[in-house]
């Protein structure tokens, strides 16, 4: 199996980082891509579960753009529906009449929840959650988890980063994921004064395993932040639509006060949203809160296509079973070659990795190995499972998790 070449994407980045910072900035940065040269960083064409990039290269795509597409790429039920509603209006002066039609589906759709607020971005609802609880409550303190990712807003992003100042810490307390006792221990330690506690419905590192919730932890959190007025808000921004149609929380069992969408919502049209109870309906009416595109009528139309359908075929429950079917099919193969390839996270959205080498530079160099050949796999992020990808994608990765381990072994011999 012939390796794939980058040589226009490599040309396209040398002009790109003179006139962009980086070249490509954020989660699209080359940066974690080990060896970046075994990437490609253009897409010229995307069909289903598979992008071409501008060296013509095919890729089954198990990144799913970082998880906006669900339903695989250019779905011809979402986009008809988009392109419908961009012919007669997108963004004008007054709100779309599809956004209450939305907003009516997704209300019945999320049994957690009474009422949506749309946005654009994940970090534009997991701020406003935050804003939220501290109106609610009259507090300052959110409680987040340690190596946790609520988007780039800069009281979220880890202490020390560039562009950050101590004090947007200030009232954010890290805790790990798991533990009740520590969750307790803030409480304790801050008596009335935590608005909220913002968690994904499990943890999704980088460079680390994921790590599901212990046996009653959700339960646990729920009923300390209604014994302290707390404001319980679930990031399901990445894992949403991929655990259960009706929210993660379905999943594990839990009631949280505010859910935050985003990612899957509408097959990769620009659009987020806060769900939350009842009780906060009154709240979050007077937080002000708003943005130039919110109003956008075509992510509207697009997300309530993409709900509509996942809902028809019961998406989360199909991608799981794909990741299941694609997920053991590579640790069998990784077993042929004496290797362990250790599977946390969902099957829908799992991160892998070889345990043979804690460096993970044996890890790295397979998901590269992979790619080359058109399997796109990161070794450092969860990755996503769509609607989209056939039992023909899963055969033909398995093949190329095969010829790449051939590689890795040959690389490596007996080292690991
Ligand atoms: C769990 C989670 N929360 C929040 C965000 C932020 O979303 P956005 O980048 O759209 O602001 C992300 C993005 O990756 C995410 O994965």
């Amino acid at each position: 199996m012939k390796t794939y070449q980058f040589t226009k994407s490599q040309e396209l980045f040398k002009r790109a980082a003179k006139v962009i910072p980086c070249g490509i900035y954020g989660h699209f940065s080359p940066a974690p891509l080990v060896p970046a040269t075994s990437y490609p960083f253009y897409t010229a064409r995307s069909a289903g579960a598979r992008f071409w990039d501008v060296d013509g290269n095919e890729f089954i795509d198990y990144m799913c753009a970082y998880g906006p597409m669900i339903l695989g790429y250019n779905h011809p039920l979402v986009d008809q529906a988009a392109a419908k509603q961009i012919q007669s209006s997108n963004c004008t002066t007054g709100a779309p009449s599809v956004m209450v039609e939305l907003a009516e589906f997704m209300v019945d759709l999320i049994p957690a929840a009474d009422w949506v607020f749309f946005a654009k971005n994940g970090a534009d609802v997991t701020n406003y959650s935050t804003m939220i609880a501290r109106d609610a409550t009259g507090r300052k303190k959110i409680v987040m988890i340690k190596g946790g990712y609520h988007g780039a807003s800069s009281w979220m992003q880890a202490p020390g980063h560039h562009g950050t100042i101590e004090e947007d810490a200030e009232n954010i307390i890290r805790i790990p994921w798991n533990d009740v006792p520590a969750f307790e221990k803030a409480i304790e330690n801050n008596p009335n004064d935590i608005a909220g506690f913002i968690a994904t419905p499990y943890h999704v590192p980088v460079f680390a395993d994921n790590e599901m919730p212990d046996e009653g932890y959700w339960k646990k959190i729920e009923a300390l932040c209604r014994k302290h007025g707390i404001v319980l808000i679930v990031d399901d921004i990445r894992h949403g639509f991929r655990m259960d149609i009706g929210g993660s929380c379905e999943y594990f069992g839990f009631t949280p006060d505010l859910i935050c969408f985003c990612k899957a919502l509408a097959n990769g049209y620009p659009i987020s949203a806060l769900m939350g109870s009842q009780a906060l309906k009154d709240v979050t009416a007077r937080v002000f809160y708003t943005g130039s595109y919110w109003f956008q009528a075509e992510p509207m139309a697009a997300a309530l296509e993409t709900l509509k359908e996942l809902k028809r075929i019961d998406g989360p429950k199909k991608i799981l079973a794909t990741g299941k079917k694609l997920l053991d099919g590579l640790v069998k193969v990784a077993k042929t070659y004496g290797y362990d390839l250790k599977v946390t996270g969902a099957p829908s959205m799992p991160y892998l990795r070889i345990t043979n080498d804690e460096s993970l530079m044996l890890h790295q160099d397979w998901c590269a190995e992979c790619t080359g050949r058109g399997a796109y796999f990161t070794s450092h992020h969860n990755w996503f499972v769509s609607t989209a990808h056939t039992d023909e994608d899963i055969q033909q990765t398995l093949e190329i998790a095969d010829d790449a381990f051939q590689i890795i072994k040959q690389q490596y011999g007996d080292r690991f």
